[in-house]
């Protein structure tokens, strides 16, 4: 049998499964994602539409990089990205916030069903009442 691929660095030696194994799955990503979908709301409510685009930008790497490294989940979080995200994203461009709230808020109701449906019913996750206080929610200069 020929001998396991392995990578070094000056820590030590890992084989190619290790590293597969070290890769972050739901557990490790929806923490990420959370604090992105609250950014992103409050980025659109503030007027601030250009981070709420970055916000979205991200939680679309997270939920590729979550459905690459839990392909047993891929069909529900494309699901998600091709319903919900495409509203917000349609909504973000438009820099229309009736149509991004309602699409929003839609999103909250979709991510905790597929919380029941995962088997996790005890995550009910809920928009924080508070917009994060580490970002400029604003408008940038020159924009209204
Ligand atoms: C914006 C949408 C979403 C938000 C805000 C969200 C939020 C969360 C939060 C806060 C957790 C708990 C993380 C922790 O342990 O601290 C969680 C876990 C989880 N979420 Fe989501 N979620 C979203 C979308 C989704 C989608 C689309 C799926 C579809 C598969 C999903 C599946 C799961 C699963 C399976 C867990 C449990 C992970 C584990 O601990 O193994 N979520 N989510």
């Amino acid at each position: 049998m020929s001998e396991p691929v392995r990578g070094s660095s000056r820590h030590g030696e890992l084989t190619i499964d290790q590293l597969v194994e070290l890769q972050p799955g739901l557990g490790r990503l929806m923490p990420e994602i959370s604090r992105c979908y609250w950014i992103l709301f409050y980025a659109a409510q503030g007027g601030n539409w250009p981070l709420a685009g970055h916000e979205w930008r991200q939680l679309q790497n997270l939920f590729n990089l979550a459905a690459t490294t839990r392909p047993k989940r891929a069909k529900d979080l494309h699901s998600f990205q091709a319903g919900v995200m495409k509203a917000i994203e349609v909504a973000i461009e438009a820099r229309d916030w009736p149509r991004f709230e309602k699409a929003y808020r839609e999103g909250i109701d979709l991510a905790n069903r597929l919380h029941v449906t995962t088997g996790h019913a005890e995550i009910r996750w809920k928009l924080p009442a508070e917009p994060p206080k580490d970002m400029d929610l604003g408008p940038g200069p020159g924009e209204t």
